[in-house]
């Protein structure tokens, strides 16, 4: 994409984020599994995890508060939103999307809605669209949500993955806005489908390729080969980044946060320190909610806006990768 200024800009109107009350300490694994706190915050800076409590709760309803509380942020109606864009790969069924029943349950009908399936890409895939539909005048106001109930597609038996996930919603609703210097200054989006097995989520039998027949695995639940997905994730995200901020003209004095998918705080770390960006510019919360893929951008996201930390001309980047594999960044400025 070029970096030329848009004949209108996209204005982000408010944001909201939703986690569950139920916390799920290292603590809580060590008595179940032959792991500990000390060998979970070392590999990945996770401390605890929200849990959905699926008696009453996931990711329609996560997905449903965090834009409740956008639109309350944004001082807006459901009825306001032309479109609804949800990044999951948890959503309760394949049809309807949990767009369409969020759309309805916030009073959006008939507002278009869809869902987006590019795991930890998912809300950063549904912003990049959205604000190209904006700019292209085909949308006024869209709500992009990612919204994850991973503790419904987790073994709690197996240690190398369970420790790593969480569950929560972030959102945000954009808007056309006539000062065009104003939204996203940059984006790109990308896959590599042929490293898919690294982090799959099988449903049948023959969903499992030949290599993994022997492992033991539960239909339904995520498969990680952890060492590959670090390998690719550490060169990745440091590529990602540093060509937003290059394509940007931005250097680490001159950006302002930096939003990275909280998969792992090594590979956030490497990616800083290859970089040379400052902590504080790289926002952190994997120690309380840990990986909660499309939950973890539009989760982040909100905790800045709500502190104030999003600077108003000083440009701000988010980056992701995830399964498929995706990755994605975009870099906007308020
Ligand atoms: N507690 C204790 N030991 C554990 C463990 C746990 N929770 N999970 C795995 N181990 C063990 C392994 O069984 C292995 O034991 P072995 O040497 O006897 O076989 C040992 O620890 C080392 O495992 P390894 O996989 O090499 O650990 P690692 O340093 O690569 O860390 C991850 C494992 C999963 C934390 C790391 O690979 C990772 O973060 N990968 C990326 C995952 C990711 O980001 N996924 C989401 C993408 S969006």
């Amino acid at each position: 994409m070029s970096s030329d200024l848009p004949a209108c800009g996209v204005r982000i109107c408010g944001t909201g984020s939703y986690v569950p009350e139920r916390r799920m300490t290292n603590e809580d694994f060590a008595r179940t599994l032959d792991t500990s706190d000390e060998w979970i915050v070392q590999r990945t800076g996770i401390r605890e995890r929200r849990i959905c409590d699926p008696s009453r709760e996931g990711t329609f309803e996560m997905a449903r508060t965090a834009l409740e509380r956008a639109l309350d942020s944004a001082r807006m109606k459901g009825s306001d939103l032309d479109l609804i864009i949800v990044g999951t790969v948890t959503g309760e069924m394949t049809c309807p999307s949990v767009a369409a029943r969020v759309g309805a349950a916030v009073g959006a009908v008939p507002a278009a809605a869809f869902d987006v399936s590019a795991a930890c890409c998912g809300f950063m895939y549904g912003l990049n669209i959205a604000q190209g539909l904006i700019r292209a005048g085909m949308f006024r106001t869209i709500a992009v949500i990612g919204a994850e109930n991973m503790s419904s597609i987790v073994d709690y038996d197996d240690r190398s993955v369970s420790i790593l996930f969480g569950d929560a919603a972030g959102a945000a609703i954009l808007q056309r806005d006539r000062d065009p210097r104003i939204g996203c200054l940059y984006q790109s989006m990308g896959a590599d489908g042929s490293g898919w097995h690294s982090l799959y989520l099988p449903r049948k039998p023959r969903d499992v390729p030949p290599f993994d027949a022997d492992n033991p695995i539960r239909l339904g639940n995520i498969r990680m080969n952890g060492k590959e997905v670090f390998r690719f994730a550490v060169t990745k995200f440091r590529e990602v980044l540093e060509e937003a901020m290059k394509r940007t003209d931005l250097t680490a004095d001159s950006v302002g946060q930096i939003i990275c998918h909280q998969s792992n705080l090594r590979i956030i770390d490497a990616a800083r320190e290859r970089l040379g960006l400052p902590q504080e510019k790289v926002y952190i919360n994997i120690d309380k909610y840990g990986n909660t893929s499309a939950g973890s951008v539009g989760l982040c996201l909100d905790e800045l806006w709500r502190a104030g930390k999003i600077e108003r001309e000083r440009p701000f980047v988010m980056v992701a990768f995830g399964g498929g594999l995706t990755w994605a960044s975009s870099v906007w400025r308020v």
